[in-house]
């Protein structure tokens, strides 16, 4: 009490466990998901995940750049993941920092090891996510709408690649933390997951959690994974039962 600084710290849990937005422990924020609203695009996505707006846009198989990095027996997977500067609430520094260029190379690895590369050698499957409007989980957000969009563009892939953030808050264990508790919280862990087989294929975390606490932890996310993945398929259903997902002529 009284020390400066702690008057800033939101109350991220109310004694009856409800979070600063009201959400309980395993509740996801709304997620609203469309493919293919992109026309140029070979597939894209674009996902509201509470405040987090991303586009995600896939070309490819393509004719890879820098030529180097070609592969005789399979295609290469190549990911740009990109905030933009009116993203978040401070202005951010346009063009690809350290933390972006970390994010597309774990995101371009977790999608490596799902996609069928062998079908395509000598070529690349570029992936492009655009952070339009950021408030935490906007890599796991960034993965949902590049995986919708990579399926929208007909890539052979062994499942689609659900995502979600779970963390420590207030000493509880909490599904898809928002910025306030991804700021003030204890621990943050990003992941994904192939649903069909439960492979982890996207795994960080940052903070502190006991061995006890990271199970549950990891066990929240694999069900925040399931749901997330129902309503990306809900997503491409829809692209396909309808002529046009609003794409423009
Ligand atoms: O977005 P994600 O949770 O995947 O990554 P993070 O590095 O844990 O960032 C958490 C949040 O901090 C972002 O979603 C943004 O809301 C915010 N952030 C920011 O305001 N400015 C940055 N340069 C980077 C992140």
């Amino acid at each position: 009490m009284g020390s400066v600084g702690a008057k800033d710290v939101p109350i991220l849990m109310t004694p009856d466990g409800r979070r600063i937005d009201g959400r309980r422990w395993d509740e996801l924020r709304p997620i609203h998901i469309v493919a293919g609203p992109l026309r140029q695009a070979d597939g894209s996505a674009f996902v509201e995940w509470g405040a987090n707006k991303v586009m995600a846009a896939v070309y490819g198989p393509r004719e890879v750049h820098p030529r180097h990095l070609q592969e005789n027996h399979r295609a290469i997977v190549q990911c740009r993941y990109n905030m933009a500067a009116f993203s978040v609430d401070e202005r951010k520094r346009p063009g690809l920092d350290r933390r972006s260029q970390e994010i597309s190379k774990v995101i371009a690895e977790a999608f490596d090891s799902v996609v069928f590369a062998e079908e395509f050698p000598r070529t690349s499957i570029d992936v492009y996510i655009e952070v339009l409007q950021a408030n935490a989980g906007t890599r796991c957000a960034g993965v949902v709408a590049a995986s919708v969009a990579l399926a929208d563009a007909g890539i052979p892939m062994v499942d689609l690649l659900p995502a979600v953030a779970v963390g420590k808050v207030a000493g509880e264990i909490v599904l898809d933390l928002k910025k306030e508790e991804d700021n003030f919280g204890e621990a943050d862990l990003p992941m994904a997951m192939v649903p069909q087989s439960g492979r982890m294929v996207l795994l960080q975390m940052e903070g502190h959690m006991t061995r006890d606490e990271l199970s549950k932890a990891l066990d929240l996310g694999v069900k925040g994974c399931r749901d997330v993945h129902e309503k990306m398929k809900e997503a491409l259903r829809t692209r396909y039962t309808t002529t046009d997902a609003g794409a423009e002529a």
